[in-house]
């Protein structure tokens, strides 16, 4: 097996390969198992009666873990990201991405061990952060992080506007009720507390305003606590429920109708293409070809931009285009690199459904094979021979 094999097997994840479902299986439960042992074991009574076996699991965890990190390590060169394609500084870079950093700590707690006299709550810290690598089997995690980084703008000024608000409020408060309270409103600082514990709206009620005033200004600003702090949940519930809209699109006869190269084909034809086509999202800077790779299907963008890198000149697509035709019709490997200048929305359809479509409509053929000749001719730089 060569690495490009263990990597789908190793990166497969929910639309990987039989290999993949289960390396992802293995791996899943063994966190789950490893994260269920170091919570039970703070129990001293359990921990007293299962330590034996608490370390049986610690280093059969570890060992699967450890594994898993070279794996994903070594095959990180064939990740569809091109920062990650160097041998050696492509897989350093991976190293350095968040999920590498989350596995090499999940694996941390034995070997620092070795070296450094961890007291047990350490450990058990270096333990729970082993939760981390179930972010990775939910898509929905990146969904999430996307979408702070999209709106970060808004949540920024909205947490400003909080941080203003506390501070205010906290002043105010303290003024008011310094004279009466000035054990817990003494000072700013000491009537941040009280300040925070308001506007959340979370109310302990270890420390309130006790004079007339300060009792009239603490209700005014439980008030705008309610309005101001629900602002970020807003901002982020629209920006993903937004993001969720643009990634769960589904392949629809509308969406193939308006493909220029299928609009002449009659309805039911497009609906048995509809069937052939799967939707796939793309983040802005991915790499969806590369160069001298064997094509294994095509692309037809839906929304989005996309560029191909020429020797000549780097050409854009737009929405309506498709690509990666070349290599499926002249049975040669991908002649350039494509990748993503927006996020974007592509149906992709598999070598199989292409051969079997181009068998069944000669028009077809013709069409996507005069496109072909006429890139091929774009590819050849300027007074270049044929
Ligand atoms: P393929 O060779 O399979 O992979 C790279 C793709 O880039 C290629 O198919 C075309 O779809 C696309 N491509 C190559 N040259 C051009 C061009 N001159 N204009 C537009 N697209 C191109």
């Amino acid at each position: 097996m060569d690495l490009k094999q263990l990597h789908a097997i190793v990166e497969g994840g929910p639309h990987g390969s039989f290999a993949a479902h289960l390396f992802d299986a293995v791996i899943g439960v063994a966190i789950l198992i490893a994260i269920a042992d170091a919570i039970v074991m703070t129990d001293p009574e359990w921990a007293g009666a299962y330590g034996g076996w608490s370390q049986l699991i610690e280093l059969i965890a570890v060992g699967v873990f450890t594994v898993e990190y070279c794996l994903r390590v070594c095959v990180a060169v064939y990740d569809h990201r091109a920062r990650y394609r160097h041998s050696l500084w492509g897989r350093l870079k991976y190293m350095a991405s968040p999920m590498a950093i989350v596995d090499l700590a999940a694996i941390l707690p034995i070997f620092v061990a070795l070296f450094l006299p961890l007291s047990t709550d350490e450990v058990l810290l270096l333990r729970c952060v082993r939760l981390f690598k179930l972010l990775r089997y939910f898509s929905a995690f990146d969904t999430l992080a996307i979408v702070i980084r999209n709106e970060r703008a808004p949540l920024m000024a909205a947490m400003t506007l909080m941080g203003i608000l506390l501070m205010m409020i906290a002043t105010i408060a303290h003024i008011l009720e310094k004279n009466a309270q000035p054990e817990t409103f003494g000072s700013v600082p000491r009537a941040l507390w009280w300040g925070i514990v308001t506007l959340t709206t979370v109310g302990y009620g270890d420390v309130v305003p006790v004079t007339p005033l300060g009792r009239l200004f603490g209700g005014l600003a439980v008030v705008l606590g309610m309005g101001m702090f629900a602002l970020p949940a807003g901002i982020l519930a629209t920006g993903f429920a937004e993001e969720m809209r643009r990634r769960n699109f589904t392949a629809s006869w509308n969406m193939v109708a308006r493909v220029p190269l299928f609009e002449r084909l009659p309805a039911f034809q497009i609906a048995e293409i509809v069937d052939l086509l799967e939707p796939l999202t793309v983040e802005r800077g991915e790499t969806i070809i590369h160069e001298g790779d064997t094509p294994d299907g095509m692309y037809f963008l839906v929304d989005g931009q996309v560029r191909v890198l020429l020797a000549s000149a780097p050409i854009r697509l737009d929405p309506g285009t498709f690509f990666g035709e070349m290599g499926l019709i002249e049975q040669a490997p991908r002649s350039a690199t494509v990748i993503a200048q927006r996020f974007c929305q592509l149906l992709w359809l598999q070598r199989a459904h292409f051969d079997a479509l181009m068998a069944q409509h000669e028009d077809l053929k013709s069409t996507i094979e005069a496109v072909v000749r006429d890139r091929r001719a774009r590819q050849r730089p300027p007074g270049g021979g044929a």
